[in-house]
């Protein structure tokens, strides 16, 4: 049990959640940190708390390096439970401290919390509180994922403490993305964009830009691994600018699930003819993959085929999960196609197509067809699409 010190002073006394596997309906394969951080200066300042199921270890980590009793402030860059749960327990370890958040913050917390007897340091865009040699400077990211979220900079560090931003879902044997594969790295901060922050990308594109006066040589986010140097940092920011652009790759995704095998045989002929149209493709079966990891495929994706078997004439159960949960994201500037394969009533394409346009896509003209599809059906589908998408 150690805490890390990441910067002279600074330390990273956070845990590891290595048995998280779902983050609120989104996969971990790679698990989760909850990332908080002490900072030794004449005010002692811890930034960020921790899942109250961790909370032991957590405080045992702090204990390492700062005496509870000599703590005076707490810096509430979030009030999701991953990142507050356990605050009330270091208030009551620790009830002189004094915490340090903006408005949204405070009433986050009261409406989470008994905050009964809590003091609070209120901030706003821009304040600076000084800890002693160190500025905390505070940035609020509203929206960015919750209207309480704000991030921290140490000005005399160059350090920034962003919370959810910039974050991933890696639990590594080290917390520093230089010592681990960056394409792992990135993949996962991938799957947290999607997952998370797509619904929020003019938040982020404003956040990202709300930091570009700053002088930053590590980001170190709330979850996952930290961003340590000019190349690192310029790299993640430079990732959530094109990310946040909502800017396409120019390839297509077809998702589907399957009841007997027919709308499978239509994914194929579908995806068959992308490919005959030099359109790089990703096939997506529903029954073999998760509907957060086929989001992580469709955030850069130009053109999404959707088809779905007709169950009791209505959109079968996981395409209709699917499409719930790509219109909460709200993902946009995207062209839908939507495929059918029934028994005796045709029209459940047309569920598709209205969330396509809820969405506000581009939509194109949809393909039904009645039980087994033959090769002739097979055909058509491939001409239709290949008809749609010329
Ligand atoms: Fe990591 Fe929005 O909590």
């Amino acid at each position: 049990m150690k805490a890390i010190e990441i910067k002279k002073d600074i330390y990273w006394t956070g845990v590891k959640d290595w048995t998280l596997t779902n983050f609120h309906g989104h996969l971990t394969p790679m698990h989760s940190t909850y990332n908080s951080y002490v900072i030794l200066d004449e005010k002692i300042t811890i930034v960020d708390g921790a899942k109250i199921t961790l909370s032991d270890e957590m405080v045992e980590r702090v204990k390492t390096v700062a005496d509870f009793s000599k703590v005076s402030y707490l810096v509430v860059n979030h009030v999701e439970m991953d990142h507050s749960g356990n605050i009330p327990i270091l208030m009551k370890l620790a009830p002189q401290i004094k915490i340090i958040t903006d408005s949204a913050g405070k009433m986050a917390l009261e409406e989470h919390y008994d905050t009964t007897g809590w003091e609070y340091v209120i901030v706003k865009a821009g304040d600076e509180v000084s800890i002693g040699k160190r500025t905390l400077v505070f940035v609020p990211t509203p929206m960015l994922h919750w209207p309480d979220s704000m991030v921290t900079y140490v000005k005399e560090d160059r350090l920034l403490l962003s919370n959810d931003a910039f974050g991933q879902h890696v639990c590594a044997s080290s917390i520093f993305v230089k010592d681990v594969p960056i394409g792992v790295v990135l993949k996962e901060a991938k799957n947290y964009y999607a997952n998370i922050l797509t619904p929020f990308g003019m938040q982020a594109v404003k956040a990202v830009e709300s930091l570009k006066d700053l002088e930053i040589d590590m980001i170190a986010p709330g979850h996952g691994c930290i961003w340590s140097g000019g190349e690192e940092v310029s790299l993640i920011i430079d990732t959530y600018r094109k990310w946040s652009s909502g800017e396409d790759k120019g390839y297509a995704v077809v998702v589907y699930d399957t009841m007997w095998g027919s709308t499978a045989k239509l994914a194929d002929a579908v995806k068959s003819a992308f490919d005959d149209m030099g359109i790089p493709v990703v096939k997506c079966s529903l029954k073999d993959m998760h509907y957060s990891v086929v989001v992580t495929e469709l955030m850069e994706a130009k053109y999404v085929a959707v088809g779905t078997p007709t169950l009791n004439n209505q959109l079968y159960p996981s395409i209709a999960q699917f499409l719930t949960y790509i219109k909460g994201l709200g993902f946009k500037n995207k062209v839908g196609f939507a495929f059918n394969s029934y028994g005796w009533k045709p029209g459940v394409a047309n569920y598709i197509q209205e969330y396509f346009t809820q969405m506000g896509w581009q939509t194109k003209e949809p393909f039904a067809e009645r039980f087994v599809p033959n090769s002739d059906i097979l055909e058509q589908i491939k001409e239709h699409v290949k008809k749609q998408f010329s």
